[in-house]
């Protein structure tokens, strides 16, 4: 089994960029299933700094061929988020509040090939989360056997690959997003789970993690959203970050890492 992951898709340039790129990708390694990370896809509320995504964005999505939309911390952004995390296509940390709307985990099955993608939370990323740890062990018990990739979204390298190592062989894959930087460490840990601490984003460089800087150093700063500023994509060349896995009997098999600047 082959698959696609693409790290956080940062606003339209990253959206027009996969809309541009994914066909060509798809067409080379004729993946299995296609998954990306959504958190970062629209501004839904610019004047506080909110991301998440929009329905419309997700759509565009989901005709590339994108089989599932992770999130993370950005998954609560969005005014509408109900609307966003009902959609059966869509995931949000499954290990944060037992009231938070939309789901955690979903198995995806195609063409006689079945993968559970579990999206989850660190607290570095998501302060209120429950353990990830935990909430990974109770859906393991519940999901006996099969391909499991998780979408780990976290600020900490050093939380990553604990849960990475806890879980070595029983996942087929652990990988990171949340910071928007690709890290150079993608390996298959001893027991045959891939791993790779940040996947970085679909998005435009030039400024701090796919955004005008602008915004987010007044809302440092200030500690607070500043006012008459609003958050906004950066402007350079669109990193095109993502994963390619392949999977056998529920291991992985190979991963190679590509995060290179569209010309
Ligand atoms: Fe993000
Ligand atoms: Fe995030």
């Amino acid at each position: 089994m082959k698959v696609l992951f693409f790290g956080d898709v940062v606003g339209e340039p990253g959206l027009a960029a996969l809309e541009r790129e994914l066909p060509r990708l798809k067409a080379l390694h004729r993946p299995d299933f296609v998954i990306a990370n959504g958190e970062n896809l629209d501004l839904t509320v610019p004047g506080l700094g909110r991301a998440g995504m929009s329905l419309e964005s997700l759509e565009r999505l989901l005709a590339l061929g994108v089989d599932a939309v992770t999130g993370g911390n950005h998954s609560f952004d969005p005014p509408d988020m109900e609307a966003v995390l009902a959609h059966p296509r869509v995931l949000r940390p499954l290990n944060y509040s037992p009231h938070a709307p939309g789901r955690g985990a979903l198995l995806l099955e195609k063409g006689g090939q079945r993968l559970l993608v579990v999206n989850l939370a660190g607290r570095s990323a998501l302060p209120l989360a429950d353990s990830p740890m935990e909430a990974m062990a109770q859906l393991l018990a519940k999901e006996p056997g099969g391909a499991v990739l998780v979408d780990f979204h976290s600020e900490s390298v050093f939380e990553k690959l604990g849960f990475a190592f806890l879980f070595d062989g029983r996942l087929a894959a652990v990988l990171g997003t949340h910071t928007h930087v690709p890290t150079a460490d993608a390996r298959i840990l001893p027991r045959g789970t891939a791993y790779v601490s940040d996947v970085g984003m679909v998005g435009p460089e030039g400024g701090m993690q796919g955004y005008e800087p602008g915004f987010l150093v007044e809302a440092l700063r200030l500690r607070l959203p500043p006012r008459g500023l609003e958050l906004r994509w950066a402007s350079g060349g669109v990193r095109l970050s993502h994963v390619l896995l392949h999977i056998e009997a529920g291991k992985a098999v190979d991963l190679q890492h590509s995060y290179e600047v569209l010309p």
